[in-house]
């Protein structure tokens, strides 16, 4: 179909103020939930955008690993571009691309590296090929072919072979502590529902406002 005429009717029941939980984080989690229970595919991705040594934005697809009231943890390698970029300017944005429920969650902030032993912790729960490819791929680098990377992978399986698999020094995760999120829920004739919380200056309260679609 022409993609000037694809357009969809979004007939969903709508999110209302009083729907809303008085935490971000909580009602993340509970469309999160709901994500997961209508079976959309990864629905712990997220597009994180960080800003390059030029101003420049850049944006990727992370998997979130974990959520507390301080916000959401992913993982990756530290060396990588959005290493290097959340390294120096340490804010993001991401956004849940929950189409199929025609939803979408956005969130900005700031970032902090997790300390080591909670990347460790993390890192210990990965299947071993996983491990073994974080210590293999020099993640963002220009290299000349695959057999590179499986030539790095055999070679670390060999280093590692018999003992348990340590974590990369340059690999590990970030907290995304949220300073706004944003819920989007989709509805008939492109009046949808939109609902922001950001953080009072003087109380640190979450607050909460409706915006125009
Ligand atoms: C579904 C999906 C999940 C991904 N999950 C991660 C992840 O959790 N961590 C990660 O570093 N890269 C992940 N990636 C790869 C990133 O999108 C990206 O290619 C990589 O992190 C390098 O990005 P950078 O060069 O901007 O650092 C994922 C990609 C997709 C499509």
């Amino acid at each position: 179909m022409n993609l000037r005429d694809r357009r969809i009717q979004y007939e969903t029941a709508g999110l209302n103020f009083e729907d809303l939980d008085e935490s971000p984080i909580q009602q993340w989690h509970a469309w999160y939930i709901e994500a997961v229970e209508a079976e959309l595919p990864e629905p712990n991705a997220m597009a994180v955008g960080s800003i390059d040594s030029d101003g420049m934005p850049d944006s990727r697809i992370v998997l979130v690993r974990g959520f507390d009231d301080d916000g959401l943890t992913f993982f990756g390698n530290y060396n990588s571009a959005k290493g290097q970029q959340l390294d120096a300017n340490p804010v993001a944005s991401a956004v849940f691309p929950w189409i199929g429920l025609h939803r979408q969650v956005r969130v900005r902030g700031t970032v902090e590296m997790l300390p080591g032993h909670e990347s460790d912790a993390y890192f210990a729960s990965r299947p071993r090929d996983s491990q073994l490819g974080a210590w293999a791929s020099p993640q963002s680098e220009v290299i000349s072919g695959r057999d590179i990377l499986n030539e790095r992978h055999a070679e670390f399986a060999e280093k590692f072979a018999g003992v348990e698999v340590l974590r990369p020094p340059h690999w590990g995760g970030w907290l995304l502590i949220p300073d706004v999120f944003e819920f989007w829920q989709g509805r008939p004739n492109r009046l949808h529902d939109r609902f922001r919380y950001r953080r009072d200056d003087v109380t640190q309260e979450w607050m909460i406002e409706r915006l125009a679609p």
